[in-house]
């Protein structure tokens, strides 16, 4: 395929290839070659100390890129890769600086996407690459919203279509004495601890490693709001008395006046991860005073929608103070 041919050649000319992935598209650049690795940092004007994912063809070339390489990393990498999981794990010398922020660990994942792996084998090294967005905006499910975003800055752009999962892959750090989740997605820490036979520890609330990590990311333009289903009715009337433009994504049925733009989401929390962001970018382009999303539920298998949707509510002026209160509010609790 032509298409491929070229972006192999592009990286091993230093150049940058936005790719798919299953979970959101990538900004890939060859990961042993320090200039283009920049270009990526300059690119999404993300900071130096915020480390990229090295992603690779197959299990084999770990051992490339990671030393000390505990049981629990072959286990968990046999058991899902391909698949949305990243290793944290001790990086070898192949690694530069560039790719890990400083930082003595490396993050790997080989990604489950056949355009993804064809680009990987017939590149063969590794190839770093972050989300296709800029620092602190939504991930990227198709390669048009790559094109929108960063087109310009790019040298290609590999089109396999929507991502199948929609939300970036589970983070595991296992350069520590325990497992640590250090970001949630959809293969779950239920799933994680079934594997290994032992406790994962949560993320914490230490310094920030990892951007996906800092409180305020994956935010649209637009301020959105997590409501609880016994207020969003409400809510969205005061609002619309107000004469704000608003938008409703609800898994419930609620009957809201013609004037809103109503939008059911799938109850399943995969269908809900696969459709957030290309929603979330769509509704950005209404110019809405703003987003109301119900709560999703707080069970496990919520837990990665439920950080992605967090984060982007917080990104817009911290939680709304009266969340769980009855809805007499003063008009100052909006603006932010
Ligand atoms: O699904 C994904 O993971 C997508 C696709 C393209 O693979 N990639 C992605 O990359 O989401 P990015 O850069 O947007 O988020 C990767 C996260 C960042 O939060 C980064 O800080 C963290 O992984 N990370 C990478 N290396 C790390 C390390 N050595 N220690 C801690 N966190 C690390
Ligand atoms: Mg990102």
């Amino acid at each position: 395929m032509r298409a491929l041919q070229g972006a192999v050649e592009t990286l091993q000319s230093g150049g940058l290839v936005a790719f798919p992935t299953e979970t959101v598209y990538g900004l890939g650049a060859d990961a042993e070659n320090s200039t283009a690795v920049a270009r990526i940092f300059a690119t999404k004007g993300r900071p130096a100390d915020h480390p990229l994912i090295v992603h690779l063809a197959n299990l084999d070339q770990i051992t490339r890129w990671a030393r000390d390489i505990p049981p629990a990393a072959w286990r968990l990498a046999r058991r899902y890769w391909p698949g949305p999981l990243t290793l944290i794990l001790h990086r070898t010398g192949r690694v530069p600086g560039i790719v890990t922020g400083g930082q003595d660990t490396v993050g790997l994942r080989v990604p489950d996407h056949p355009l993804a792996l064809a680009l990987l084998e017939a590149f063969g090294g590794g190839i770093a690459a972050p989300s296709a967005n800029r620092f602190g905006r939504v991930s990227p499910t198709t390669a048009a919203h790559v094109r929108e975003e960063l087109g310009d800055a790019l040298d290609r752009i590999l089109d396999g279509g929507p991502c199948r999962v929609g939300i970036e892959s589970t983070i595991l750090d296992l350069s520590g004495h325990q497992p640590r989740l250090l970001r949630p997605g959809t293969i779950t820490l239920a799933e994680i601890e079934a594997v290994l036979q032992q406790p994962i520890a949560q993320p914490g609330n230490d310094a920030p490693r990892a951007p996906g990590t800092l409180r305020a990311h994956y935010a649209p333009n637009t301020p959105l709001r997590l409501v609880p289903i016994t207020n969003l009715e409400a809510e969205a009337c005061w609002r619309l008395a107000q004469g704000q433009r608003i938008a409703v994504l609800s898994l419930s049925a609620i009957l809201l006046p013609e004037v809103c733009l109503q939008q059911g989401m799938p109850i399943q929390p995969s269908g809900w991860a696969r459709e957030l962001y290309a929603r979330l970018r769509a509704l950005d382009t209404l110019c809405l005073d703003c987003i109301l999303i119900e709560d999703p539920p707080s069970s496990a298998d919520w837990q990665a929608v439920r950080d992605r949707l967090e984060r982007a509510a917080s990104a817009q002026g911290g939680p709304f103070p009266f969340k769980d209160r009855p809805l007499v509010l003063p008009r100052w609790s909006y603006e932010n």
